[in-house]
């Protein structure tokens, strides 16, 4: 969102509000029902030759995430969406945040996008429903946002916090000591590539954070080592960080 679109945060949360069954105070306006446990992450070798921050050289950082499930009602379960919202604590004692949510892309390009999709997905006040006339409408108006919506209706729940790909959906930059950049671009189950724009693609293929927390979370070593959940949706046992509504 640009400055000049910030007026249009509170009609935005306002209908996100009227979408998950009114204000709940002291929540989130979405992701409202999350639980934060407490890891260490370490990156990969080839990390360090794409990018010079901190969280990248190898040496193991704390690191807190929280994984919620995409409604703004504290008392609903986690569905089809999820997220993972990461905090590094990094050596010199300042911190760097990095969100994700398992959606494969997002459907809405620009804020009046999502407007708009929140307008006609407002519940009807007589049947407590989405009028899917209005809705259907408005996705055939916006093609690649119906793309998602189709998707998003094909894919299976997740069964675990733990067994999902978790995007930033944005485009990240890499840039390393020696001041060489590049962008990340993802390769799904793949990894990470770092393509160099311009100067032709860099031959390296390395596996970035989010993609190894994945992998390593299933496994329970290795990347972000997370206590196992103890509450409903993941493994049993163990001693999470916190619990937030
Ligand atoms: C139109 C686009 C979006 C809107 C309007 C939106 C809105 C919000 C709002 C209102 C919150 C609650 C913030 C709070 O009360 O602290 C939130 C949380 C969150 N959002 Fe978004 N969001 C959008 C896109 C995204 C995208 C693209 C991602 C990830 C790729 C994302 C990931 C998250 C996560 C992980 C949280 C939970 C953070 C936490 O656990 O503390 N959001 N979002």
């Amino acid at each position: 969102m640009s400055h000049g679109q910030f007026y249009k945060a509170d009609e935005l949360v306002e209908l996100i509000h009227h979408n998950f069954g009114g204000f709940h105070p002291g929540a989130r306006a979405v992701h409202a029902n999350g639980r934060i446990h407490a890891g260490t992450f370490t990156a990969t070798v080839e990390a360090k030759s794409v990018s010079r921050a901190a969280h990248f050289q190898g040496t193991p950082i704390p690191v807190t995430s929280r994984f919620s499930g995409g409604s703004g009602d504290p008392g609903a379960s986690a569905g089809g969406t999820i997220a993972m919202a990461s905090r590094f604590y990094l050596p010199d004692g300042t911190v760097t945040d990095l969100i994700a949510i398992n959606l494969p892309a997002f459907p809405a390009r620009i804020p009046d996008d999502i407007i708009g999709l929140l307008s006609v997905a407002q519940p009807d006040p007589t049947t407590g429903k989405p009028d899917l006339a209005k809705v259907q409408a408005f996705l055939a108006d916006h093609p690649a946002a119906g793309r998602v919506v189709q998707l998003l209706q094909v894919r299976p729940a997740p069964v675990s916090f733990a067994q999902v790909s978790y995007r930033p959906l944005h485009a990240f930059r890499f840039v390393n000591a020696a001041g060489e950049g590049c962008w990340a671009l993802s390769l799904g189950a793949g990894g990470w590539q770092c393509r160099s724009v311009g100067r032709g693609n860099v031959a390296t293929t390395a596996r970035f954070p989010i993609h190894r927390a994945r992998e390593s979370f299933a496994a329970g070593s290795g990347g972000i080592q997370a206590r196992p959940p103890t509450r409903a949706g993941g493994r049993s046992g163990g001693r999470p960080f916190g619990v937030l509504a």
